[in-house]
């Protein structure tokens, strides 16, 4: 598997160009980021094991294919990843969820723990970590840290916009953990925003600037 998959599928594409604008309204904007996630979901999703089932059609029996293994778990990085948690549950609605809180304090940009909660066999599920933006991605590394310390093994991280600095910071400290992201963005900005970005993701989903 690439450690990093765009995925450019146009209607992601369309439905990210949407998300960017600054005059998108917050409830817009909740949909929207709902909406990518379910798609980031199939495309997450698309190595999944399989395993054969004999079942009957109204016709005849055959032996069909259904996924096999444990369920995977969603881990959400609050509070942004909560926007596309939604998304993801709509796809994979039987899906366990587990809850990292992280505040990224705005001088260090270093993420401060405030919240963990992860299902107790954590260890034995593919996880998708989500958060809307891998900007310095000290976040992200924060978080699969925890998990892999917990046990996780199959971590895969899902975004809506990736910088090039954060990608790369990923990818040193957990070569084994693919990236899937809407778009690669340009650069950071000296506040650690992503240009262009779509501005704070978890005031745009929330409402609360
Ligand atoms: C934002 C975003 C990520 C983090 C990304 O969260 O949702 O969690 O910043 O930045 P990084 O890659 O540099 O760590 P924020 O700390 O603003 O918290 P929030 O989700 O509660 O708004
Ligand atoms: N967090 C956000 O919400 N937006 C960014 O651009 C970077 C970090």
């Amino acid at each position: 598997m690439p450690r990093l998959v765009i995925v450019d599928h146009p209607l992601v594409q369309h439905k990210l160009t949407l998300l960017r604008m600054k005059q998108t309204p917050t409830a817009e904007f909740r949909r929207l980021a709902r909406e990518i996630a379910l798609l980031l979901a199939y495309e997450i999703t698309r190595d999944l094991p399989l395993a054969p089932v004999p079942i009957e059609t109204p016709l005849e029996a055959m032996e069909a294919r259904m996924l096999a293994g444990k369920k995977l778990c969603i881990v959400s990085i609050l509070r942004a990843g909560n926007g596309l948690l939604e998304g993801m549950l709509e796809l994979l609605p039987s899906a366990r969820v587990g809850h990292i809180g992280l505040w990224r304090d705005p001088a260090t940009l270093q993420p401060v723990e405030y919240y963990y909660k992860v299902p107790q066999d954590i260890a034995e599920r593919p996880v998708i970590v989500v958060d809307p933006m891998l900007a310095t991605a000290n976040s992200a590394v924060r978080a699969v840290d925890r998990l892999k310390a917990d046990g996780a093994k199959d971590i895969k991280f899902a975004c809506l916009i990736a910088a090039p600095e954060g990608t790369a910071r990923m990818h040193d400290a957990h070569p084994d953990v693919p990236v899937f992201t809407a778009a690669l963005d340009r650069q950071l900005n000296d506040h650690g925003y992503i240009l262009p970005g779509l501005g704070d993701a978890g005031d745009r989903l929330f409402g609360t600037r």
